[in-house]
């Protein structure tokens, strides 16, 4: 099952935070202290939803592929790998203070320029005070100089604060990845071409995390490094794009019309990618980035080499021919593509004249699959016949929930919040023909069904 093809209600993502908070599928980080900006918890249904989200990844690519490999490499890794990478010196956001109420801001996201186009990240002092672009806290329009802040969060390994033990926490997942290259190639020695994936956190200090768990500061990557030799990239980028769009719309099943391709100008891409396409989504919040695929030509290879001191070089089997890959790079946010999906699924309707909401979740992402009730709960007979319904589910499917709370009305509605596909009631005339009532979350349908045959 696939989501319909839906308009996505723009003004919806209040509804969904409060939903995602409600029905336990998102927390505000350390909201119990008041919470902690661009930080999210994910409760018990989100926990489920984002690990069907990172496994159904998982399977289709690197589990169903002949070509592709995973690892997982620390969080905390020797800093003269951001210095290779370049990170310590470009990987910053452009950092501007309100001259009037001293608010701290990210300069390209304020607004639009004097004629009406949007902030590049290489927007001055001059041209937002031109522009009359006005501070979001103050409405004042005397900005500072834009400086450039860089967004790797700082921390220090060992028993000392002295920048010796300075470190950091990555960034993006890749670098775990390109350091372990080698490693790869002189153990499992793989034919070229071939990949490596790798799904874990990833920080980054963001100066205005915003818009739920679109933008944070600590989220989770599900990244490949694709090693090709420098003459096949292009072939092997538009593989991968079309792969991209096979899982999203395949295998998570967002609607194809919501998802568009963004060719990134070269001022816009990141320092190492000489060719960069991200995946956008038109969320509740318009059209963003979901996802990015870059070629990212042999510049992290070539700088580990340089770095190092060790050769990153691959030796073909056939011809003998050495050189260093190049790579193409499909890189996922888990919470942009969790986002896409509660974003995609959430709907209301009403039933019996009585507004409802409903998270249409395809049935392989929802986090129950069925819903087990006795029509009442202080009927022992009810409750133990739909016990043995409920633990013969759970032993097949696992994903199944019991609930006996309130009546059945408020449990239906309980569970179209979160997804359930199926309500499976047990009533006396079970107790008779070992039948029971399945509900469908969609059409509100309700049928008869004998036990054996559910
Ligand atoms: N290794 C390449 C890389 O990290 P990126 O475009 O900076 O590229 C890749 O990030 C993906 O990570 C984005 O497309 C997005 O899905 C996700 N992402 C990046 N920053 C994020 C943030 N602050 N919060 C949530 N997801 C983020």
């Amino acid at each position: 099952m696939v989501f319909s093809s839906i308009i996505i209600d723009m003004s919806r993502l209040d509804d969904i935070v409060s939903l995602s908070k409600r029905r336990g599928f998102i927390f505000p980080g350390s909201d119990v202290y008041g919470g902690m900006a661009g930080t999210w918890d994910y409760g018990p249904l989100g926990v489920m939803l984002k690990r069907k989200l990172m496994s159904e990844w998982w399977q289709y690519f690197v589990e169903e592929r002949d070509d592709m490999y995973g690892i997982d490499a620390a969080i905390i890794m020797n800093p003269r790998t951001w210095v290779a990478s370049g990170h310590t010196t470009t990987f910053s956001d452009p950092l501007v203070e309100c001259g009037d109420c001293h608010g701290r801001f990210r300069a390209d996201k304020l607004g639009k320029t004097a004629d009406g186009h949007d902030l590049s990240a290489k927007v001055t002092k001059t041209e937002l005070n031109k522009a009359k672009v006005k501070c979001p806290t103050c409405g004042k329009s005397n900005w500072g100089e834009v400086k450039q802040f860089n967004m790797m969060f700082k921390t220090s390994v060992g028993a000392v604060e002295d920048a010796t033990a300075l470190a950091y926490l990555r960034p993006e997942t890749a670098q775990g990845i390109f350091t372990n290259y080698k490693n790869v190639v002189d153990t499992i020695y793989p034919d070229l071409p071939f990949g490596l994936a790798q799904q874990g956190k990833a920080f980054r200090n963001e100066i205005s995390p915003r818009d739920f768990i679109f933008r944070s500061r600590e989220f989770e990557q599900m990244e490949i490094e694709y090693f090709v030799s420098p003459d096949e990239w292009e072939e092997s980028f538009e593989h991968w794009l079309k792969a991209c769009h096979e899982f999203l719309e395949k295998r998570i099943g967002l609607p194809s019309d919501c998802i568009h391709e963004l060719d990134v100008p070269a001022e816009d891409r990141a320092h190492y990618s000489k060719r960069t396409i991200d995946i956008e989504f038109d969320y509740p919040i318009g059209r963003e980035e979901l996802m990015g695929l870059a070629y990212r030509t042999d510049f992290d290879l070539g700088n580990i080499q340089r770095e190092s001191g060790k050769s990153m070089e691959y030796r073909r089997k056939d011809s003998g021919a050495t050189f260093i890959p190049h790579v193409i790079e499909p890189s996922f946010g888990v919470e942009r593509l969790f986002m896409a999906v509660l974003s995609s699924a959430y709907d209301e309707d009403e039933v019996g004249g009585e507004k409802r909401i409903v998270m249409r979740l395809p049935e392989h992402l929802a986090p129950y699959r069925f819903c087990v009730s006795p029509l009442l709960k202080n009927k022992p007979e009810l409750v133990k016949k739909a016990q043995k319904v409920y633990q013969d589910l759970k032993a097949k499917y696992h994903n199944v929930t019991w609930d006996d709370s309130g009546n059945i009305g408020k449990r239906y509605r309980k569970q179209d919040e979160i997804g359930t596909p199926k309500c499976i009631v047990i009533d006396f005339d079970t107790l008779e023909d070992d039948t029971v009532t399945v509900r469908d979350r969609d059409t509100t349908k309700q049928k008869r069904i004998k036990i054996a045959d559910l």
